[in-house]
């Protein structure tokens, strides 16, 4: 059965107070308002996971990483392994989101090897696609979601692949205001099922969670979650904000 899921991407925001005060906010929430069976991942700065993790008690509700490195220690200054944040009690990180591939050039071999270490470290993996409006445009932005799949994730065996789950970011919708409309995104949702069922069969396909990322809020999120191929969200800005992010997930 594949699972539902609502994950905030916190991106660089909110200080350590800040941040706890809003995962204390929402586990008092989703402790009142139970999540049954859904799972919500909150996706913090490294800092906030020690803290984070342990606020955290209402149950379906988790936490991540944005990032991690694809070595497994060793002289790499400023860099923060997967086993590190295993070890705060995180369950799962966000790789490739497309701020890391454009701002920091990752590509789809370093998106491997991350993958790869992470996975080893007991961590799901929430892997990003998406394509550039140019790429929409020019009317190869499923060319570019399959290299970026087949590149990225495609090489795992087929137990590692089902630890982890597909967001899929047009990245002209990443915190634009302009989402892509319910047709576009199960259109490209039921694109990537076939290509995973192609890969690693029916079963894994039909189990394989994939979340829409790019603008998505409280007054869009019940139409995007409505299609039979998008599985829950991954959600930037508005996860910043507590009643958004609740609406948000009480969609799903
Ligand atoms: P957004 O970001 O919801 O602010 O558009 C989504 C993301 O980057 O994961």
């Amino acid at each position: 059965m594949r699972k539902k899921i609502v994950a905030g991407n916190w991106k660089m925001n909110m200080n350590l107070n800040e941040g706890m005060a809003l995962a204390d906010g929402l586990n008092e929430y989703f402790k009142a308002n139970p999540l049954s069976g859904k799972e919500v991942i909150l996706c913090t700065p490294f800092i906030h996971l020690g803290m984070v993790g342990g606020l955290l008690t209402a149950p379906g509700l988790t936490f991540g990483a944005q990032n991690c490195n694809d070595h497994k220690s060793g002289a790499y200054t400023g860099e923060v392994s997967a086993s590190m944040i295993r070890s705060t009690g995180a369950g799962s990180v966000i790789l490739g989101h497309s701020e890391r591939r454009t701002l920091y050039g990752e590509n789809d071999e370093l998106l491997e090897s991350k993958t790869a270490e992470a996975l080893r470290n007991g961590l799901r993996v929430i892997f990003c696609c998406g394509e550039v409006f140019a790429e929409r445009e020019g009317n190869i932005h499923f060319d570019v979601v399959k290299r970026q799949l087949e590149k990225g994730l495609f090489g795992l065996s087929a137990e590692d692949f089902r630890r982890c789950v597909i967001a899929y970011e047009p990245v002209w919708a990443i915190g634009t205001g302009v989402t892509a409309s319910p047709a576009q995104a199960q259109e490209m949702h039921s694109f990537i099922r076939g290509l995973v069922e192609k890969k690693y069969g029916k079963e894994t396909a039909g189990d394989t969670t994939i979340l829409y990322g790019g603008s998505c809020k409280a007054s869009n999120a019940a139409e995007l979650f409505a299609n039979s191929d998008v599985d829950g969200g991954l959600i930037g800005g508005a996860s910043l904000v507590k009643e958004e992010f609740c609406s948000i997930v009480n969609s799903l």
